[in-house]
């Protein structure tokens, strides 16, 4: 048996509308706007200002690199923001060369590969923790493996990593998915595009979650400086080598976006890996015997895992001069958004972009961006995560499936299965 992506849906959907994606990505537009309207102008119906939708592999690389013209220093995602809100929560994503440059200088060290390798045996053993938790003993459980597996080992990884109190753990992840959820009723009280209030709008961050993680910063700085510790916020803190330093405001506002960017863009792609491989169970056979044998392929599971869901679904430039894309005519000032997701399906790059083939080679999938200079800076330690997380988890799977109806998140940005009912079997 191979269940495919569903393609087959209508070619016409509204791609801002958030209501959209809780039926999952919508390949077949995304498919109809490549193939014959590639650039193609999007009208907004709450005040924005509208944008153009970057579809193919080749044109989302082409605005990627070129940081000349699209930049991210106006704001990264569709919703535009007043300009003082903007600048009090505005994160690495939302600067270019050379402010970036700079910043991603002094935050990077923690995330090189080499400290990554450090953190395996630390992440590996929460891995099994996590298996051990949700799939006690040889047994037949039915359960919701988002919330029970694929949340709960980016949530205790980011908590060991950060060095902040476990039990703070499930507050932080809260508050992450409130922010990065904030289409979502089930993630925030306070749906972006669903509450239209005085007070809502004069909210900082537009969020409480944003405010609330920047003081748990601020807190967390201040421990550490009393008294120093082994860990990321302490080593954020540092100076560089040149003596350099981050800002306060730098360190807070990087913090949000670690809660933010760590958590469920891998929770939402862990998911996405075991409904795929519980639909290809000749897959699924071959990853149980590469596991301990057979390293490379259980690497390029990974990575074909990683384009098959690419969970961060788009991100945001600004033009910053006229400019001409795929025969259209861009005008500065224009938004423009690439759509990761659509050009990890596009034919042109990849064979059969349908099919789930963990054997797929070449695989240069934008999930983490490609060849611009925000490629995740996190993406080597989300590649061990769900790594492990294969490697912990599929020895203990002798069958699997889907058994109940999926919700999936509402957003615009970030696409993921925030519920998958599966009953596993074990052995
Ligand atoms: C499967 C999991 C993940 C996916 C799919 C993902 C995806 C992305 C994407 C698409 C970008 C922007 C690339 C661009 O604009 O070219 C990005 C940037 C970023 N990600 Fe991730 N990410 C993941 C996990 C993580 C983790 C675990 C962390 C940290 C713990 C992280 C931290 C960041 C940061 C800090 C940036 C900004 C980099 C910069 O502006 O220079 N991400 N990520």
């Amino acid at each position: 048996m191979s269940i495919s992506i569903e393609t087959t849906g209508p070619d016409d959907l509204n791609i801002v509308d958030p209501d959209t994606y809780a039926n999952g990505f919508p390949h077949a537009t995304f498919e109809r706007l490549r193939r014959t309207d590639p650039v193609s102008w999007w009208d907004e119906t709450d005040g924005g200002k509208g944008f153009w939708a970057v579809t193919r592999y080749d044109d989302l690389l082409s605005v990627s690199r070129n940081t000349a013209v699209f930049s991210n220093a106006q704001g990264i995602t569709l919703e535009e923001m007043e300009p003082d809100d903007f600048e009090a929560r505005r994160n690495m994503l939302e600067y270019d060369p050379p402010e970036h440059t700079r910043y991603r200088r002094l935050v990077s060290r923690p995330f090189s590969r080499r400290e990554v390798m450090g953190y395996e045996a630390a992440i590996r053993e929460i891995a099994r923790q996590v298996v051990d938790d949700a799939l006690p003993g040889s047994s037949t459980v039915h359960l919701d493996v988002t919330e029970r597996i694929a949340k709960q080992l980016p949530m205790r990884m980011l908590g060991k990593l950060l060095g902040v109190p476990d039990e703070d753990g499930p507050w932080l992840v809260e508050r992450g998915d409130a922010l990065l959820g904030n289409f979502d009723p089930e993630m925030t009280d306070y749906p972006v595009d669903l509450v239209n209030t005085d007070e809502f709008r004069a909210m900082p961050f537009r969020s409480p979650a944003g405010l609330e993680l920047y003081r748990y910063a601020e807190e967390q700085a201040n421990l550490r400086r009393a008294c120093p510790m082994h860990d990321v916020i302490n080593s954020l803190l540092q100076p560089a080598v040149d003596g350099e330093l981050l800002s306060d405001r730098e360190f807070k506002n990087f913090f949000v976006l670690l809660v933010g960017a760590g958590n469920d863009t891998s929770r939402y792609t862990m998911a996405a890996g075991m409904k795929a491989l519980s639909e290809h169970p000749d897959q699924m056979r071959d990853l149980q015997r590469a596991i301990g044998t057979n390293p490379a392929l259980v690497e390029s599971a990974v990575e074909e895992i990683l384009r098959y869901s690419t969970v961060t679904m788009n991100f945001r430039r600004t033009a910053l001069a006229d400019t001409e894309l795929n025969g259209r005519s861009i005008r500065a000032g224009d938004k423009v958004v690439i759509w990761f997701t659509s050009a990890d399906h596009d034919h042109d790059a990849f064979p059969d972009p349908y099919r789930f083939d963990i054997r797929r080679t070449p695989n240069d999938h934008v999930a983490f961006g490609l060849r611009s200079p925000h490629l995740c800076l996190g993406a080597q330690l989300a590649r061990m995560e769900i790594r492990l997380l294969l490697e912990e988890l599929l020895p203990r799977v002798k069958d699997w499936a889907v058994d109940g109806p999926i919700e999936r998140l509402r957003s615009n940005f970030i696409g993921g299965m925030k519920h998958l009912p599966m009953t596993i079997e074990t052995r």
